[in-house]
């Protein structure tokens, strides 16, 4: 296996010239001036990025950093100002570690992140991908950051012929060799940024890259069809139910869904788990309505809903979900499946 020094060097310089701009970095400019990035907005940036692309995280990331400067002004939020802030960005279980997270560092550990890749590991929210991006960019730590961007560029740099995701184990350690042992953090953006503009999944701009002279893949002309993905495994279909009411003075009835598991704690209509099962009993006891079926793909499967929808009485007394004021909600704060059931329903609860 290469020893990755030409390489890590070649793309550090290619850094130099080339780093994007985003709110959170310290640039290489910056960096080569003394200048250390702040573990908390370092921290803050990869939870937000763990959820989406660097496009749309940068407003996120100044909002939030705007209110909240510090790990202290964070974890002394009202949990509700917090969870309003990240509307949007999905996924509500994760900005509840979040703030697990930042109350932990503050009250705990002094204010202070650990600095160790097994000391960040303990944190609320901080898996190994996310460990490993602050130790490498806040601390300058050698980890080794693997994402989909890194490993596209090391299974072409190496011409890994072996398919994802079976190649995971062999690209990640291809990965480990080539990180430098001086500016670890700095590398682990080039890659990130590499493999964001250049080492592109198609058309790769290989005449633009600091390690095309490098790249076995390139010299052989397969660059574009690796990493090379295993056939997947056909979709399975699952089935499930929402009830959609409505009562009378316009109000929904929804409900939280549970914080683990698919669209973990984000709202949604009162239904069954998505099995192959009867129909659960209903919410509240009404007149339902079959609404039709709602149609939505997952990861890993279909799903066909099939929507029920009732008017509530005056004095309905709901088992399940809360009564929210039509004033109060938006179509737009429901995950898509759950927005497609409010479409399919509105017609036949509309005031
Ligand atoms: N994706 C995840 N973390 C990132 C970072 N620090 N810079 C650019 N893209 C990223």
């Amino acid at each position: 296996m290469r020893d990755g020094k030409a390489e890590a060097r070649a793309l550090l310089d290619w850094y130099d010239r080339h780093a994007r701009v985003m709110p959170w970095r310290v640039g290489p400019d910056e960096r080569a001036a003394g200048t250390r990035p702040d573990p908390y907005r370092v921290w803050l940036s990869e939870v937000m990025l763990q959820q989406t692309t660097v496009a749309a995280v940068r407003d996120y990331f100044r909002r939030f950093t705007a209110r909240w400067p510090d790990v202290g002004a964070l974890a002394a939020a009202a949990d509700a100002d917090v969870m309003a802030e990240w509307a949007g960005l999905g996924y509500y279980a994760r900005a509840r570690n979040l703030l697990k997270c930042a109350r932990v560092v503050a009250d705990d550990l002094g204010g202070r992140f650990p600095d160790t890749v097994d000391g960040l590991r303990t944190l609320p929210g901080i898996g190994p991908y996310t460990a490993a991006a602050i130790a490498a960019i806040a601390f300058d730590l050698p980890a080794t950051v693997v994402d989909g961007n890194v490993e596209r560029v090391v299974a072409r740099l190496d011409r890994v012929e072996a398919p994802m995701p079976g190649s995971k184990p062999e690209l990640a350690l291809r990965a480990v060799r080539l990180t430098p042992k001086a500016r670890p953090g700095d590398f682990a953006q080039a890659m990130m940024d590499l493999g964001a503009t250049i080492c592109t999944p198609r058309n790769p701009a290989c005449a633009l890259c600091p390690l095309e002279g490098f790249c076995t893949a390139r010299a052989a002309g397969v660059q574009a069809d690796l990493p090379r993905k295993s056939p997947k495994a056909p979709k399975p279909t699952r089935r499930g139910y929402a009830y959609v009411a409505r009562s009378l003075d316009g109000a929904w009835l929804l409900e939280e869904r549970p914080d683990r598991g698919l669209l973990g704690g984000m709202l949604g209509w009162p239904g069954s788990d998505w099995a192959e099962a009867p129909a659960p009993a209903p919410p509240v006891a009404a007149d339902w309505l079959e609404a039709g079926e709602v149609r939505h793909t997952f990861t890993h499967f279909h799903l066909i809903l099939t929507v029920l929808v009732a008017r509530l009485p005056a004095d309905a007394q709901p088992g399940r979900g809360t009564l929210v004021p039509a004033g109060k909600f938006s179509p737009g704060a429901l995950p898509t499946v759950m927005r497609k059931a409010h479409d399919a329903a509105r017609a036949l609860v509309d005031t």
